[in-house]
């Protein structure tokens, strides 16, 4: 299966035409497209709409994420039926078999990198700030055990591991994803995974099983000569 990644798109209507022609080719290019979040600005569904008009007109299935700026506004369950309603599969610590490849996904969060993990000690804001992390790797973990495929794709909006955050300024890189994500793709196995939010981040990376990682935000493909708008994979 060929698919096309991408993230980051930060939907606004002036943007409509450009992104159409963006990804225009994708149905010639690919069996499939990700969006790995953050797909509005605001998250509010007067972006989403045109949005899913402009998607559903590629023609081509579509997996997403929401990102942090789809829960701005606290509207993402009406963002979530916006899209499922239009036949795009949401996912949120949910899983999804297409010709014999396995999609599992989740937003995921925030909470650092390998021995600078932030953990749950001291006091209760702490704790709860952890807990959402905790259990953003639960839904994958859950996303994860639905799948019966033998090959599986990973879609989160923030980043899994460090590598592909490098780019950024350091003081944030913990505010831009955990390796919790990362260690339950590991304990699992999969092909790809594919995320957002890290719109200066890296390309590319492996978590420490060896799974490749990629970075598809759009600013990020954009920035690279020649300039893209998503990346096709083949699984
Ligand atoms: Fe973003
Ligand atoms: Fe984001």
């Amino acid at each position: 299966m060929r698919i096309a990644a991408t993230a980051d798109l930060h939907f606004s209507p002036q943007r409509a035409n450009i992104l159409k022609e963006q990804l225009a080719p994708v149905r010639d290019q690919a069996d499939l497209l990700i969006v790995a979040g953050d797909l509005t600005n605001y998250g509010q569904p007067s972006e989403m709409e045109p949005l899913v008009n402009v998607l559903v007109r590629l023609r081509v299935p579509i997996v997403a994420v929401l990102g942090n700026h789809d829960y701005e506004s606290d509207r993402q369950e009406e963002l979530m039926k916006m899209m499922s309603d239009e036949g795009i599969k949401v996912l949120d610590g949910t899983g999804y078999e297409r010709d014999g490849v396995g999609f599992a996904g989740t937003k995921g969060f925030v909470g650092g990198f390998g021995r600078s993990v932030l953990t749950s000690f001291g006091e209760p804001e702490i704790k709860t700030f952890v807990r959402a992390s905790i259990d953003e790797a639960m839904k994958l973990e859950r996303a994860m055990s639905q799948l019966r495929t033998a090959k599986r794709v990973v879609v989160l909006h923030y980043a899994p591991i460090a590598a592909t955050v490098v780019g950024e300024a350091p003081e944030i890189s913990a505010y831009l994803g955990t390796s919790r994500l990362a260690e339950v793709v590991d304990r699992h196995g999969a092909d790809l995974i594919v995320h957002g939010h890290a719109h200066h981040g890296s390309l590319e990376g492996k978590t420490t099983a060896g799974i490749p990682v990629h970075n598809v935000a759009i600013t990020l493909l954009q920035s690279q000569k020649p300039p893209a708008a998503y990346r096709v994979f083949d699984i």
